[in-house]
């Protein structure tokens, strides 16, 4: 199946409006006396992540560190399996947490990473999604911070691919088979 790009389902100026909505909340819940750890799950929400540190206010103590999963491979399904690539560097023992995804959609990645970040005994561990598909959850996951509900459409840009390709556009936009 050959897939191309369709019509913007965020243009870049929605999208920036609604991740600095979205740090004033992160901002607004984070404890002033203990490190924020905010933990990107590669790839996709690298994009997202880059951006919504930079509109946190400079006085939080802000650390940010990456994780590496994944649970699709080529394909538009996700295959229930998540694989730790690269786990943190850092501790996150006694520390605010808030991990930070591009997508939710069946909610299985989410569902196993937190249970793996629990058992390491944070303060908290909050999630902050960029596009949530609740029509497409299989598991329950508690959304914390989201920046948009979404209709279950395949959509790239902003982080998100399709095999890889896609991630670099500024809008999100939908994809079509040909
Ligand atoms: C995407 C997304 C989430 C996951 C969400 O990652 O970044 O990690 O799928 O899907 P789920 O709720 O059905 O588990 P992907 O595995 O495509 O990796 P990528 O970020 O490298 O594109």
């Amino acid at each position: 199946m050959s897939y191309k790009l369709g019509e913007v389902l965020m243009f870049r100026e929605e999208i920036a409006e609604r991740v600095k909505a979205v740090a004033a909340e992160i901002a607004r819940d984070a404890d002033r006396d203990k490190p924020l750890v905010i933990v990107g799950i590669l790839t996709g929400a690298a994009f997202f992540l880059t951006d919504l540190v930079r509109e946190l206010p400079e006085e939080l103590d802000v650390r940010v560190d990456f994780m590496s999963v994944a649970s699709y491979g080529d394909s538009t399904q996700s295959s229930g399996v998540v694989r730790i690539f690269h786990d943190l560097k850092t501790n996150i023992e006694g520390k605010n947490v808030v991990v930070v995804e591009d997508i939710i959609d069946s909610g299985l990645t989410l569902s196993h990473l937190l249970t793996l970040l629990q058992g390491r005994n944070p303060a908290s561990l909050r999630v902050c999604v960029l596009l949530n598909k609740p029509e497409r959850r299989k598991t329950e996951v508690k959304v914390d911070y989201c920046g948009f509900t979404i209709p279950d459409k395949f959509v790239v840009g902003y982080g998100l691919d399709c095999a890889g390709m896609w991630r670099h556009l500024k809008d999100i936009k939908y994809v079509v088979e040909e």
